[in-house]
């Protein structure tokens, strides 16, 4: 079996085949798919207590075990807050990146992985270009393995703090995510176990939430269309058909495309602003002008057609491009809040990594 060609085969839309197998350990997160919606929970609630956790005692929890984070392609948010967050927990991290590492030499994954196990390391947090690689590197060294981005395939740790966001600024009255709206953290503090924190398959019923641009290439957006619809959400799909191919929305409850990004708007509570992936484009040749005229997302179109909507994008932002500077500073982004969620996220997946938590 070939995990890595199971995974690129599988279309834009549809969830991984049954695999039996996967993953090998109960600690790895190689999909969001690998957690059961009280999963979901436990991560959320765990991130919520270890944020708030005293920092000495946080800080024993995962004292000297050891995380390498092996790294095939550039990160600064998903890189950054593994590393923050590992130490958090007082673990010891080790960073292998394919530009100063014998991978330069031609060493193979599944060798840089065996290599990284025979020098102590108790689990891996890998990005690799490839869809599928956090697979077949897990299948090889059979350690708790984190996908931190593989391809166009999947980053579930992302939709896991796209969640955490969208959940800090959600009334369940009105069933909005108001940007002026946010679970402070002594909000949270005081009560842990509540809506922020807990989830289930009716908790975003009713909310829509809007995925604009390069769907095509984003794993962003194929963790999150795996996650969010499982919680009741209506995930819209806006983009030219060259970066969003009708299929994605076939078959899958709860995932619709809409490809007037201001009818988009007017029906969405939150919108997630994705990047053109210039890397993955091969070849293929846009016209930005009319991209931008099209997707962009402008003060003016926010404040026509969702004025009070929750703004995010996963990032690196291209300013100018997908979403404009203004936009993205006003007061209706949440972009920052999504980075800073990504430490909470990070922590309360390492633990379970490394402690083989459900
Ligand atoms: N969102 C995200 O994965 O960003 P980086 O590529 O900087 O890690």
């Amino acid at each position: 079996m070939n995990p890595t060609a199971t995974a690129t085969r599988r279309t834009l839309s549809t969830p991984p085949a049954p695999e039996s197998s996967f993953p090998y350990n109960r600690g790895s997160l190689l999909s969001v798919l690998d957690l059961s919606i009280e999963g979901v929970s436990r991560v959320l609630r765990r991130a919520t207590e270890l944020e708030f956790m005293n920092p000495i005692r946080r800080n024993t929890i995962l004292a000297k075990r050891r995380l390498a984070l092996l790294f095939y392609e550039s990160s600064t948010r998903t890189r950054t807050s593994f590393e923050l967050a590992a130490k958090a927990l007082g673990a010891d991290t080790t960073l292998v990146s394919s530009l100063s590492s014998s991978i330069e030499k031609g060493e193979s994954l599944k060798d840089t992985g065996l290599t990284l196990r025979a020098l102590g390391a108790e689990g891996i947090i890998l990005r690799h270009n490839s869809s599928g690689a956090a697979w077949l590197l897990e299948a090889s060294t059979r350690l708790p393995v984190v996908n931190a981005g593989d391809g166009m395939h999947e980053h579930p740790t992302q939709a896991l703090l796209d969640l955490r966001t969208i959940l800090a600024h959600f009334d369940p009255e009105t069933r909005t995510c108001q940007p002026e709206r946010i679970n402070r953290p002594a909000e949270r503090v005081s009560r842990p176990m509540g809506p922020a924190t807990t989830v289930g398959s009716d908790t975003l019923a009713g909310v829509t939430i809007c995925i604009v641009g390069d769907i095509l290439h984003s794993r962003v957006a194929r963790s999150n269309m795996l996650l969010l619809p499982r919680l009741g959400a209506r995930v819209l799909l806006c983009g030219p058909k060259e970066l969003l191919p009708e299929q994605a929305a076939h078959s899958d409850p709860g995932i619709e495309i809409e490809r007037d990004f201001d009818a988009a708007l007017r029906q969405s509570q939150a919108v997630i602003m994705l990047r053109i992936q210039a890397e993955r484009l091969a070849g293929l040749q846009l016209d930005l002008d009319e991209y931008k005229a099209r997707y962009q997302l402008t003060g003016q179109r926010l404040a026509v057609h969702a004025p009070s909507a929750l703004v995010m994008h996963p990032g690196p932002i291209i300013r100018g491009m997908e979403i404009t500077a203004g936009v993205a500073d006003g007061p209706q982004s949440a972009i920052l809040e999504q980075v800073t969620n990504g430490v909470a996220i990070r922590m309360a997946v390492i633990e379970r990594a490394l402690t083989a938590g459900g």
